[in-house]
């Protein structure tokens, strides 16, 4: 078997240049290469990839896993399969913690299995401490990438091969292939993708973030905001519709600056306007507004629309305007304020959750104070509170006053406590209507029953078979059970 793995099979000369052709050339190289692998082994090769994070990630690991399909690989639901992959989190510092102590466990994992190579890619790799701690500590990692380049996967993936099992089989564990971009302005179109759910999908319309929240480290490792052309994201969601999709979620860092560096600029509210017209497209939802940049044309938008969902994301982070300030967030607890009850009056029954940072630097108890009234006032649907958490090389990591613990752990969860309360007082708020579901998959407990989602984002489970998977339908809403809806079809 040995003698027949050919490896630097790559013609440099028939190597296309212009994307996505070159990705396309390498996916038929990786082919190849899966293919002698899977024969040596003597069953298919099989991956994994696991997700830390946002819905960013999410959306890029449908990418992974479409050109992994597309190359040969075939999806297992373990981390001893022959290729896992982490796409990593770096928002806070636990995320990362996490990461390492698996990578452990993936080791234990590849030394009884000579077909195994791990890779490592997302925000966690754009830091150089990490990829040197990698490599200082982690030889077995096969390879490491970031998110700038993840359109090449399939041209990391020839690479990664060669330098692992080449040119005998037999790993030879000390080539390990990095390959980060520190930042880019390039946006690759119509590569595969394998959607996790048929009827509903992310789109990316934006990626990067300019906006330095003094906390955050996600312009460092996202880099800068870049937004695809309306032209490209309309002809995807139609593929999509086409497919079998009825819900779209937008996502971007900040959606409600999408545009602004377009060769002719377009808003968000304009963009939206332009996806409701896809017939067949049932529901839009977008992630994650700026509340800096939500503008009244989103708002008036929204209003009249028939198909934005009646959901609002809209992290608050702080309640304090002084913290508000220094966190570099470009408004205060009055706007934010003003915002809620301008959406509020557009949409009545909008659904509004958030996120809220603890134990930001200097955040006295007066500061808490104010960020437990805006979540009085505003009543959230839900609330994702995090500590706060020092990540080096952001403005707010240098400063001086940093909370102590005892004291962050007191104040969160006491906002934990007050946003759960909160929460369960509004569920039930729809008890009694009669509402669209669009039914999601399986309960998970009992097989007699599928679950979906409201308008709202709230869950709904309802008797009924898996053939309503995919479909809106219409659900009376008999009981409220904690943080969930019991119903029935109509
Ligand atoms: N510490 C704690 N939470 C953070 N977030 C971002 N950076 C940090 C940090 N350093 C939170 C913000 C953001 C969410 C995705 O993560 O609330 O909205
Ligand atoms: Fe981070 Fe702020 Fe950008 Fe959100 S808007 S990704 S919190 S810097």
């Amino acid at each position: 078997m040995e003698e027949k793995f050919v490896l630097n099979i790559i013609d440099k000369k028939q190597v296309p240049e212009a994307e996505p052709e070159r990705q396309y050339y390498f996916m038929d190289i990786a082919k190849e290469y899966v293919g002698q692998l899977s024969k040596a082994k003597g069953s298919p090769l099989t991956f994994h990839v696991s997700t830390f994070g946002c819905q960013m990630n999410a959306r890029d690991s449908e990418k992974l896993v479409g050109i992994l399909e597309k190359v040969g690989y075939v999806e297992e639901d373990s981390e001893k399969a022959d290729f896992v992959i982490y796409n990593t989190c770096t928002v806070r510092e636990n995320a990362n913690n996490k990461v390492y102590g698996r990578l452990g466990y993936l080791n234990g994992f590849q030394k009884k299995n000579p077909f195994m190579m791990i890779g490592m890619c997302g925000c966690m790799m754009q830091e150089p401490t990490v990829v040197e701690k990698i490599k200082q500590s982690y030889r077995f990692v096969n390879l490491i990438f970031g998110t700038h380049n993840i359109y090449k996967f399939a041209e990391l993936i020839v690479t990664a091969i060669e330098n692992s099992f080449g040119p005998k089989l037999g790993k030879k564990a000390d080539r390990m292939t990095i390959d980060i971009w520190k930042d880019t302005d390039k946006i690759v179109e119509d590569l595969p993708v394998e959607r996790k759910y048929s009827f509903k999908s992310g789109v990316n319309i934006m990626f990067g973030c300019n906006n330095f929240c003094s906390y955050c480290i996600v312009p460092y490792v996202r880099g800068r905001e870049r937004s695809r052309e309306p032209k490209e994201i309309i002809r995807e969601i139609e593929r999509l519709v086409a497919d079998g999709v009825v819900e779209v979620m937008l996502l971007g860092q900040n959606v409600n600056s999408y545009g602004k560096n377009l060769d002719t600029p377009m808003s968000f509210a304009e963009l939206l306007q332009e996806v409701e017209k896809i017939e067949g497209l049932e529901r839009i939802r977008f992630m994650t507004s700026h509340p800096k940049d939500l503008s009244d044309e989103l708002i008036e938008v929204m209003k009249h629309s028939k198909k934005i969902c009646k959901h609002l994301h809209l992290p608050l982070q702080s309640g304090s305007s002084r913290i508000l300030k220094v966190m570099n967030r470009r408004y205060d607890k009055e706007h934010y304020l003003e915002l809620v009850e301008k959406i509020r009056a557009a949409v009545p029954d909008i659904a509004l959750t958030t996120d809220i940072i603890v134990g930001f630097p200097g955040e006295t108890e007066e500061d808490f104070e104010e960020t437990m009234d805006v979540v009085r006032k505003v009543r959230y649907d839900s609330a994702f509170t995090f500590i706060y958490s020092k990540r080096t090389g952001t403005p707010a990591a240098a400063m001086e006053e940093q909370v102590p613990e005892d004291v962050v752990k007191e104040r969160f969860d006491c906002l934990l406590k007050e946003v759960q309360q909160i929460s369960a007082e509004k569920a039930g708020a729809l008890m009694g209507q009669i509402l669209p579901v669009l039914v999601e998959e399986q309960n998970g407990q009992d097989e007699r029953l599928v679950t979906g989602r409201l308008s709202n984002n709230s869950t709904v489970h309802l008797p009924g078979s898996t053939d309503l998977i995919g479909k809106i339908v219409d659900v009376a809403l008999k009981e409220c059970k904690g943080f969930y809806y019991l119903g029935e079809l109509v």
